[in-house]
């Protein structure tokens, strides 16, 4: 059986241009990814997400460097770029213009619960500064432009880390918001949370990261790696010694790169007291034979950058025979069209839309305050417990229209889920009130 494309799941993940790949990096992102990237039941999109790296890099030496060396560790460990998607954010013009379309309808309420908004005001508050003192808007639209990557590419999945979940989530909400407005134009993505996935600690124990800077750079040469190698820490045990493989940081990355029995064979050697020494010329061992095809791969295209924006341009024309007709289609939905066309808001979901999700708030016989959240079958979503007075009623209503995940928290077993309801209709149908109650605002003024 061929897979037809419209019909194969759609897969998008983008990495920010800031840095330099490293073995973290490589463990649990580009390895994982590319191997997802080979099932043929899949698309893949992949770009560099390098206006996002504008957020938080004002230095555009670094961020055109960090592009070239992601777009080649990509490349080099075996990205295949004409059977994915492969490009670079600001090469697709068609993802500024659907990130103005979603921040039309986007609830600033919402990015300003965004956890990174959150934390740099929480920061600036505790520090006795103006809430939003050096934020710029920018890293509060991140959610805004993180949307329209996903949502220009219809995705179905997107891989990312825990950090990101509350993004996909925002999402999901403009795209609703965006469907509810102007009739089903816009794919809702979930989240992909990979938990097998390896998280290196780094040279000093720490996970990974470059802001601890204790990173191992995925493509250095032999001799560094094992220089970089020889500086991982370990305790003070002499060679002889048992050693422990909990907590070793050397351990568990040699496990990254390792098949069990070579990880087995290594835990063996630390309990029969292997030296550090050894232990370390294993790892190097091992990852430079993991990494040493790929190095004159990474080395010849870093060395020919002409070739790497080549390859990304042709990603970029590839990934724009989706976007320039779906903009179209877009911009035509929301009335940026010919003045000769029908000047019908045909599209608008409103006709189509008979009925909407609803609250609904009742006294039982028992004197106490009950509400309801029905979709627009009449099913039952979410169904509260009593309450004492209608107030309170009132006011957890209020709470999971502001903000769903919160209120359901802090609702406890004051409200249960209706019978085939979750958390995730819940939140479809509170966004689809939310914008409701935005149009009627819009309409007003
Ligand atoms: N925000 C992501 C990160 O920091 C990078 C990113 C940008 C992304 N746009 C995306 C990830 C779209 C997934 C989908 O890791």
């Amino acid at each position: 059986m061929t897979t037809n494309h419209s019909q194969r799941t759609r897969v998008l993940t983008g990495i920010t241009t800031t840095g330099t790949p490293h073995l973290g990096n490589y463990a649990g992102a580009i390895r994982p990814t590319l191997q997802a990237s080979r099932n043929p039941t899949t698309q893949g999109f992949y770009f560099l997400a390098d206006y996002h790296a504008l957020i938080k890099c004002d230095d555009p030496a670094r961020i055109q460097r960090s592009t070239l060396e992601i777009a080649a560790s990509w490349i080099a460990a075996g990205l295949d770029p004409d059977s994915v998607m492969f490009y670079r954010q600001s090469d697709i013009p068609e993802i500024p213009e659907l990130t103005w379309f979603l921040t039309c309808v986007t609830g600033k309420g919402m990015l300003n619960r965004a956890h990174a908004y959150k934390a740099s005001v929480d920061k600036n508050n505790l520090a006795g500064n103006d809430p939003d003192a050096d934020v710029t808007a920018g890293l509060f639209m991140y959610p805004v432009l993180m949307g329209a990557d996903i949502l220009m590419f219809k995705a179905h999945k997107v891989p990312v880390g825990r950090d990101q979940i509350q993004h996909i989530e925002m999402a999901r909400d403009m795209a609703s918001s965006f469907n509810h407005l102007y009739g089903e134009h816009l794919v809702l993505p979930e989240a992909v949370i990979e938990e097998s996935v390896a998280l290196l600690p780094g040279l000093d124990g720490r996970k990974m990261s470059k802001s601890y800077d204790n990173t191992i750079p995925l493509f250095s040469s032999s001799a560094q790696l094992k220089k970089l190698i020889s500086g991982i820490v370990t305790d003070s045990r002499a060679p002889g010694e048992a050693k422990d493989t909990e907590g070793s940081a050397l351990f568990q990355i040699y496990q990254a790169f390792a098949s069990a029995e070579e990880t087995a064979s290594l835990a063996k050697a630390y309990a029969d007291g292997i030296g550090w020494g050894d232990a370390k010329q294993m790892l190097f061992e091992r990852i430079d034979r993991e990494v040493a095809p790929m190095r004159a791969k990474y080395e010849e295209l870093i060395n020919n950058p002409a070739t790497v924006d080549a390859i990304l341009l042709k990603g970029a024309a590839k990934a724009r025979e989706l976007a320039t007709p779906f903009i179209q289609e877009l911009r035509h939905a929301v009335g940026l069209r010919s003045l000769a066309s029908a000047a019908s808001s045909q599209g608008h979901a409103k006709t189509a839309r008979a009925a909407s999700p609803a609250f609904k708030q009742y006294r039982e016989q028992d004197g106490q305050f009950y509400f309801k959240l029905v979709d627009p079958q009449g099913r039952v979503l979410l169904q509260s417990l009593g309450f004492g007075s209608p107030k309170d009623a009132g006011m957890a209503i209020a709470q999971l229209q502001q903000d769903d995940a919160k209120a359901l928290a802090a609702l406890g077993a004051q409200v249960k889920f209706g019978e085939g309801a979750s958390a995730a209709l819940v939140a479809e149908a509170l966004a689809t009130l939310r914008a409701e109650l935005a149009e009627k605002a819009k309409a007003k003024s």
